[in-house]
């Protein structure tokens, strides 16, 4: 059986298009939605997501800015940057990309962020509200994950679900999520002993924990749904071969670029054995993205009604 692929631009752009709509009508109050997008430090990859976040904002009518701080940044001064955004009414949104630069201990700053303006879910009493089932903003990834299953009539209740990976921003949060849905969750990481045997009870498997294809054909039940959130660098080209075979777009992008992307689980297997699965790259990435959006007009709309 081919798995049928469950197209992250497609279903991310229906997102982001409600998303705009939603935007539209909000600035009939006279003002966009607000989002401030906080960077600290050179770390390239953030660089690249966070420009992406910041594009796709703009596009769905949300006033979006970049503040851009170095990775000496002292704590005192990130600290006043949040405030700074906490109190100005324009800003509905805060994001502090992660990871921050050693010596800024996230959790520090993450509650720093009102929770009222916290569109990534992750202030301690968002958490708390995620984990009581009470309503707030959830971690995009999870949520664009979650929202593509109903988009696409994935059915989540009474479904077995393995989530491989334990992280505050995926892992835990969609866990949740699915259990609020009623799946019946299991949650995997690096000491779960015979972990194929877990991933192959998976009706819905869901990996993130950024090894390259660390999921074969072993951890995959015939028919299951695979969403896979790795987003990992094959750097030789013996791997691109065992990842991808002879494609010749991958092995072109390889040869371009020096490496090509690659998920936590082996691409053949999950095209082989699953009955749908988000490819790497152009599953899981732009669903994120698109949640960013939702997420941010959510948080306006709640601000704005409580003024
Ligand atoms: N770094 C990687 N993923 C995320 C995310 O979803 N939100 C934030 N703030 N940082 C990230």
């Amino acid at each position: 059986m081919a798995g049928k692929i469950l197209d992250g631009k497609k279903i991310g752009a229906a997102i982001r298009a409600d998303a705009a709509e939603a935007a539209r009508e909000f600035a009939r109050c006279g003002r966009p939605p607000g989002l401030a997008v906080v960077l600290v430090g050179d770390d390239p990859a953030s660089a690249i997501y966070v420009r992406g976040k910041v594009k796709a904002s703009r596009e769905a009518g949300i006033a979006s800015e970049t503040h851009r701080l170095p990775a000496t940044t002292k704590a005192p001064e990130l600290a006043r940057l949040l405030d700074r955004l906490n109190q100005d009414d324009a800003v509905d949104a805060i994001l502090l990309q992660l990871p921050l630069p050693g010596g800024l201990d996230a959790s520090e700053f993450l509650a720093r962020i009102r929770p009222e303006k916290d569109v990534d879910g992750f202030h301690p009493e968002n958490v708390g509200r995620l984990v009581a089932n009470l309503p707030g903003p959830r971690p995009c990834t999870p949520a664009g994950i979650m929202e593509m299953f109903r988009r696409e009539g994935i059915p989540v209740k009474g479904s077995r679900a393995v989530v491989v990976g334990r992280s505050d921003i995926v892992g835990k949060p969609l866990a949740l999520l699915l259990l609020h849905q009623h799946a019946t969750v299991t949650v995997c990481h690096s000491r779960t002993r015979d972990l194929p045997a877990v991933c192959r009870e998976a009706d819905i498997l869901c990996t993130a924990i950024g090894r390259a294809a660390m999921v074969g054909a072993d951890g995959i039940r015939e028919g299951a749904v695979v969403v896979d959130v790795g987003m990992n660098r094959a750097e030789t080209e013996a791997q691109v071969r065992d990842f991808f075979g002879e494609d010749p777009k991958r092995l072109a992008r390889f040869r371009k670029n020096g490496y090509t992307l690659v998920g936590d689980v082996h691409p053949v297997a999950m095209r082989e054995r699953s009955s749908a699965y988000t490819p790497v790259p152009g599953g899981v990435g732009p669903l994120t993205i698109a949640m960013l959006l939702a997420n941010t007009v959510a948080l306006a709309v709640a601000r704005q009604s409580r003024a």
